[in-house]
């Protein structure tokens, strides 16, 4: 397996012109079934258990709880698109591919391939229509009126575990680069807000070490983020804190990076949270917003946050933005792009100051 994934395989577009366009659209047609045969090789732990060596998928099944011919038939279709191969012998072992699958592994997506399949984020999909005539979200009517993140930590605090857990793993391969793509060395203090479990925050620090850290996030977050912290030798940098970004975001930051906290989000929300930062900067000298997000470009091109978008909008109305978009967002909230910044993709670090 590669170590971490490729700096570019999210600049570059998934299907090629080399197929004939009708097979093309079959195989984006066929997105959605990937996708779930992916999700219960993730929540059976199916890579973990090959991690030592093939077996069957009877006896995967057996490990596992399932069904023998019924996994054996999941596992089949994931062969057929590269993830796990089936041996002449009948048993199954792990690919390239399926090394992302398991737990332990760097940039491991297992964590990201549960949460898509959750039933809550899964059935979105099946109301698309209704977001498309309303311009509503699906998800919070499928979670009894409550936002995503109000629903992990009021109703599903073990399911919070192996979201915060599929972002962390997401930062393995992203938080070096975008530590090393721009100069965070110049803010002798740099809060992260909605920061997960730290993982950024860690690279950063890691990178500067006369640079101290503030943590912000909900309570499930900041649970696994201790232990983060510790791993990477920069707790006694980092003051955690536990809070709502609605109601009000730490003081006593020079740099408050909000990284795929926006695009959770609707513009309303985004400048009541944007608000807020302004508010905690307090005039303070130098003092910046460091929005780490999609940055969509116009027209045709590509960019993998122009499917995240809808994934966004169904779950939660949130949105990616274009570069026009994010300069009216800050305008609006107190502040003035400064710049741009190219970073790890699929993002930009956008650069706000308040005015
Ligand atoms: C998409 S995740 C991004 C996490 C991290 N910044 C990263 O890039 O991996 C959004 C984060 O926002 C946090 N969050 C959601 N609602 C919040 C709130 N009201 N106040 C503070 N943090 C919140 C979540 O717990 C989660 O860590």
């Amino acid at each position: 397996m590669t170590n971490e994934p490729s700096p570019m395989a999210l600049a570059n577009p998934p299907f090629s012109d080399e197929r004939p366009d009708q097979e093309q659209v079959l195989l984006m047609l066929a997105g959605k079934w990937v996708s779930g045969v992916l999700h219960v090789a993730a929540r059976l732990g199916i890579a973990d258990l090959l991690a030592e060596g093939p077996r069957t998928a009877d006896d995967l099944a057996a490990a596992t709880g399932a069904h023998g011919r019924t996994l054996y038939r999941f596992l089949r279709a994931a062969a057929a698109v590269g993830v796990f191969a089936e041996r002449p012998d009948g048993r199954f072992e792990l690919t390239p591919r399926a090394e992302y699958l398991r737990s332990d592994v760097p940039g491991s997506l297992r964590n990201l391939a549960y949460f898509y399949g959750e039933t809550t984020v899964w059935n979105c999909w099946g109301h698309v229509m209704d977001t498309v005539r309303t311009g509503e979200a699906v998800g919070p009517k499928l979670r009894g009126g409550k936002t995503w993140f109000q629903y992990l930590e009021q109703d599903a605090p073990e399911f919070a575990e192996v979201f915060h857990r599929s972002m962390t793993a997401l930062n393995d391969a992203r938080a070096p680069r975008i530590a090393d793509s721009f100069d965070f060395g110049r803010f002798p203090v740099v809060a992260d807000i909605g920061g997960g479990q730290g993982q950024l925050l860690s690279a950063i620090l890691r990178r500067h070490p006369s640079v101290r850290g503030i943590l912000y996030d909900i309570p499930t977050a900041i649970k696994g983020a201790r232990e983060l912290l510790e791993r990477e030798g920069v707790s006694e940098r980092t003051h955690c804190e536990e809070g709502s970004f609605f109601e009000s975001v730490p003081s006593g930051a020079d740099a408050y990076v909000l990284k795929a906290i926006m695009h959770d989000w609707s513009d309303a929300e985004c400048e009541g949270i944007l608000r807020r930062v302004h508010q905690a900067m307090n005039g303070r000298p130098g003092a910046r917003l460091l929005i780490i997000d999609g940055v969509l470009p116009e027209l045709n091109e590509w960019h993998y946050s122009k499917l995240m978008d809808i994934a966004m909008l169904v779950n939660d109305k949130g949105a990616e933005r274009t570069a026009t978009e994010w300069q009216r967002l800050l305008e609006a909230s107190g502040f003035e792009l400064v710049t741009i910044h190219p970073t790890a993709p699929p993002h930009g670090i956008v650069e706000g100051r308040p005015v």
